[in-house]
């Protein structure tokens, strides 16, 4: 038995894959979130078809990881609550373990991108790594000497939900002015379909990129008009990037990281999306020219790293027996 599936679950996509012990990915699924109005069954009947799919034919499945958009509780049993998800309270572990028969572990999404990263990718080398996620919300982990801070209930590290504009745009969790209403995969679009609904004469590229129609504008969309030179496009990676920038200088200065990594969809971006974010950053760390400023850089197993990390923990926690 020697299998193990990693699964993150976003709030628009359900991205998994079979990850070997050195982090290698031979197989990939990937599927549409279930919309919030669904019951948390129909999220888990698409998580059971994903494993079915990667591990069809084969009989070694060892074990699941799960990296859910969601507040986890400290044992890694329980979705307590999702802003993006119907999961209130639900037993995920104990659902996916009596489906699949296997062990199944799980983690905040975020925490398994910070995860992988630290193995695998862009913390390599780090102890103090601050990591955040751009994809539907914003997703955070802070790890400290090397191990992710989980809080006095497993639940720290939701930046997104740090109140940054007071009144504000109302946000999913239920309160005004959440981080993530500013900088993310959902701010982005929301701003680029105002944009070319409101027919802005600059937004010619996207408006002409969906043909008119503003339900077809998504992330990738608006990178593409961006990286073509759309200046409307640019505009808003600047603004988005700009707000992301401005939260990591008040992160950096509560927790002093030697570096930050971003990962989630939006941060496919790249430059297009970190530069802004430097800049503000750089103009706005409290202290700023009498102390080293934390480096931002992308995530450097992409989207990916949600579902890799995901596994590694299950290759840790559940593929051995518990105690
Ligand atoms: C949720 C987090 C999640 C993040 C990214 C936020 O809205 O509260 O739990 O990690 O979105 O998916
Ligand atoms: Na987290
Ligand atoms: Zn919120």
């Amino acid at each position: 038995l020697s299998d193990v599936v990693g699964v993150d679950i976003g709030g628009t996509k359900v991205l998994a894959g079979l990850v070997a012990p050195d982090g290698t990915v031979t197989a990939t699924v990937r599927r549409e979130t279930p919309h919030r109005s669904k019951t948390p069954d129909v999220v888990e009947a698409t998580i059971v078809e994903a494993v079915r799919e990667l591990t069809d034919g084969r009989s070694g499945l060892a074990a699941v990881g799960v990296g859910a958009a969601g507040f986890v509780d400290a044992a890694g049993s329980i979705v307590r609550f999702s802003p993006h998800l119907s999961w209130r309270d639900e037993p995920l572990k104990a659902a996916l373990e009596s489906r699949l028969g296997v062990p199944v572990v799980v983690d905040n999404d975020a925490n398994t991108t910070a995860l992988a990263e630290m193995r695998f990718g862009a913390g390599r080398g780090y102890r103090q790594v601050l990591c955040v996620t751009l994809g539907t919300g914003i997703g955070g982990a802070l790890v400290l000497d090397g191990d992710v801070f989980r809080g006095g209930n497993g639940m720290a590290g939701e930046f997104g939900h740090m109140q940054v504009m007071p009144g504000g745009r109302r946000c999913e969790c239920g309160n005004r002015g959440c981080w993530e209403q500013y900088s993310s995969g959902n701010a982005l679009v929301r701003e680029a379909r105002e944009l070319v609904a409101a027919e802005s004469p600059t937004a010619f590229l996207l408006r002409d990129l969906v043909v008119g129609d503003v339900s077809r504008l998504t992330g990738p969309v608006v990178t593409e008009a961006a990286r073509a030179g759309d200046p409307a496009a640019g505009e808003l990676f600047d603004e988005i990037g700009s707000w992301l920038g401005t939260g990591l200088a008040n992160l950096a200065a509560a927790f002093d990281p030697e570096v930050i990594v971003v990962g989630g969809g939006v941060s496919e971006a790249g430059d297009l999306l970190l530069d802004p974010a430097r800049e503000a950053l750089r103009k706005s760390l409290t202290g700023r020219g009498f102390r080293p400023e934390p480096p931002v850089v992308r995530a450097a197993l992409g989207p990916d790293a949600g579902f890799i990390g995901a596994a590694v923990l299950a290759r840790e926690r559940a593929a051995r027996p518990q105690v």
